[in-house]
């Protein structure tokens, strides 16, 4: 089983320094740096310079260089996010954001290679904001296990089977070659991914269907099977959308995020490095 790591307010004791914050993880990351930048600007220059000035120039070091002052902001940072016990994924964007802005600024890239960045990351992501799930795709050992899954549930009949958020669909593409006589389908409300899904499709040599849209929206009636792998932000929501429309005797599958507090049927591990398969029969 994987171990589960604490959200930040179910941690026992909570420091001072996160009664400070505010309670969102952005709005504390944002705080915390704009805390170390008017510290780096303002109280940290004159402090360095009269203590430390000629010790460092004489050592070649330019105190007006910004990479001078990234060090010690970058130091600054990385405590007060240690003190807020912010996940350790924070605390490395803590690190790399500052010095890729200023790495950035430096390299001088045109406008439009921003632009453009920021046109793809949107068709990406497009909705997450709404959603709360990201694009990540699953991994090849989880679509094997899946076969496997649906090989032992079908006892023979052709199935029904559904992907929400199929991301570039090499799940639903996977399952479709394997069970030419299932109808396997995807449906992603990101446009970009969902796009590179359908050309996918069409050169996939299978049945497979990939729709534009919310899963959200849709009816799980007529599926015999739906596979998941969002996040555990929105699996109380699902769970209670497979409750209400899906039949007895149907599958619902999620990869490495189980339904808070439901027990599984069987949980599989398909390989040592990829999340486990929580699978629940509709009863
Ligand atoms: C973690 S990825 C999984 C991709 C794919 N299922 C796989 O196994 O490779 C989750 C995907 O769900 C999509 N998604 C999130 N919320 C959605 C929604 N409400 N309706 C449809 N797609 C959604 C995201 O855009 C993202 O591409």
């Amino acid at each position: 089983m994987h171990s589960v790591e604490l959200p930040v307010e179910a941690l026992p004791s909570q420091p001072w320094v996160q009664r400070l914050l505010p309670k969102r993880l952005w709005s504390q990351a944002l705080l915390i740096q704009c805390v170390s930048m008017l510290l780096m600007t303002g109280l940290a220059p004159g402090v360095i310079n009269s203590v430390f000035a000629f010790e460092l120039r004489s050592l070649g070091i330019r105190l007006d260089s910004v990479w001078f002052w990234l060090f010690p902001h970058i130091c600054v940072v990385s405590v007060l996010a240690i003190a807020a016990r912010m996940p350790v994924w924070w605390r490395w964007i803590h690190v790399i954001f500052p010095v890729a802005v200023i790495f950035m600024q430096q390299v001088a890239l045109p406008a439009t290679v921003y632009f453009a960045g920021f046109v793809i990351t949107l068709a990406l992501y497009w909705s997450v904001h709404n959603t709360r799930v990201p694009f990540y795709p699953s991994f090849p050992s989880t679509w094997r296990a899946m076969h496997h899954i649906l090989e032992q549930h079908a006892d023979d009949h052709s199935l029904k089977v559904l992907d929400i958020g199929s991301g570039i669909g090499d799940l639903a593409m996977f399952l479709a070659k394997q069970r030419i006589h299932d109808q396997v389908s995807g449906i992603e409300i990101a446009p970009l991914p969902w796009a590179v899904s359908a050309v996918r499709a069409l050169f996939s040599g299978t049945s497979v269907t990939f729709t534009l849209g919310d899963y959200r929206s849709i009816n799980f009636a007529e599926l015999d099977v739906v596979f998941a792998y969002l996040s555990p932000a929105v699996m109380q929501d699902v769970w209670q959308k497979v409750q209400q429309e899906m039949r007895p005797g149907c599958l619902f599958v999620t990869s490495e995020f189980p339904v808070p507090d439901v027990v599984a049927e069987h949980i599989v591990f398909p390989s040592a490095h990829s999340p486990a398969l929580y699978v629940y029969l509709k009863k």
